[in-house]
């Protein structure tokens, strides 16, 4: 894992969106796999604002809430839309959202997973991390080999999506989420974590011991991953010395 400490969210973001438009820019029909919440919301803005051709890019979401239909406030179709793809020239075809209002969950999350291997699979994984430490809505003691399937949220995260939905009654109990063994075989991962409230899951992730309890803590098996943080996502780190030693004596030829 390579951990990339910045003093704040708007410089962390910059390091993100470095590396997903040198991705786009090299593999103009990437296939990337993206993540929702406020955490994301930087790095969707500074794409919206940078040159990038969207026209053969392939995106896959990780999640979206059960019974909330596509045009729901609180939908993560009607999210991704509003912050991000409205404002580039994707095709509508080549993006793809867990849908929330599928009739036949099972088959469903079936479907989804051959979409993504039939795509050639996810170049690029961006993830937020949740407060329980989970990536995708893999709440803790999710199998770490876990493919898209349907979760039940913790009280832990239905308490924190709340603030988005106006009260906690309004907040669905089900979500469709990738599993973690789908995250796992993206070629590359990129998580973002700011706050102070998001620590302590961090630390977890990186620093923990693997365990489903940590659903975060599956990326330390994975080659290619790297945590974007502003100070305070970062405080709980016991090697943040090293992380930020490692990040400044870069070199040349991995700068990012
Ligand atoms: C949400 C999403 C996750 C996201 C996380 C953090 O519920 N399902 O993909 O990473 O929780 O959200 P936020 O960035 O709003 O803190």
């Amino acid at each position: 894992m390579e951990i990339i400490i910045q003093p704040d969210s708007e410089t962390a973001t910059a390091v993100a969106t470095r590396i997903v438009t040198r991705l786009l820019r090299e593999k103009p029909n990437a296939v990337l796999g993206l993540a929702t919440g406020s955490t994301t919301l930087l790095l969707y803005g500074a794409l919206t604002r940078t040159k990038l051709d969207w026209s053969k890019v392939t995106t896959f979401n990780l999640d979206e809430y059960v019974g909330l239909p596509p045009a729901h406030e609180q939908s993560y179709h009607n999210f991704m839309w509003e912050n991000l793809f409205r404002h580039v020239n994707i095709r509508k075809k080549n993006v793809h959202i867990p849908d929330g209002v599928s009739r036949d969950i099972p088959k469903f999350c079936a479907g989804y997973e051959a979409q993504v291997r039939a795509a050639g699979g996810i170049d690029l994984q961006v993830l937020g991390i949740g407060t329980d430490g989970h990536i995708g809505f893999n709440e803790p003691t999710s199998s770490l080999t876990s493919r898209t399937r349907i979760k039940t949220l913790t009280r832990q995260t239905h308490k924190d999506n709340a603030r988005f939905f106006g009260s906690t009654d309004k907040v669905p109990h089900h979500v469709i989420t990738m599993g973690l063994g789908t995250i796992m075989e993206a070629r590359q991962c990129l998580l973002l974590a700011f706050g102070a409230k998001k620590a302590r899951a961090v630390a977890a992730a990186v620093e923990g011991p693997l365990a489903s309890l940590n659903p975060a803590s599956i990326l330390q098996m994975h080659p290619n991953v790297r945590v974007c943080l502003d100070h305070a996502a970062a405080a709980k780190l016991k090697r943040a010395d090293y992380y930020r030693r490692v990040f400044t004596n870069k070199p040349e030829w991995q700068r990012i």
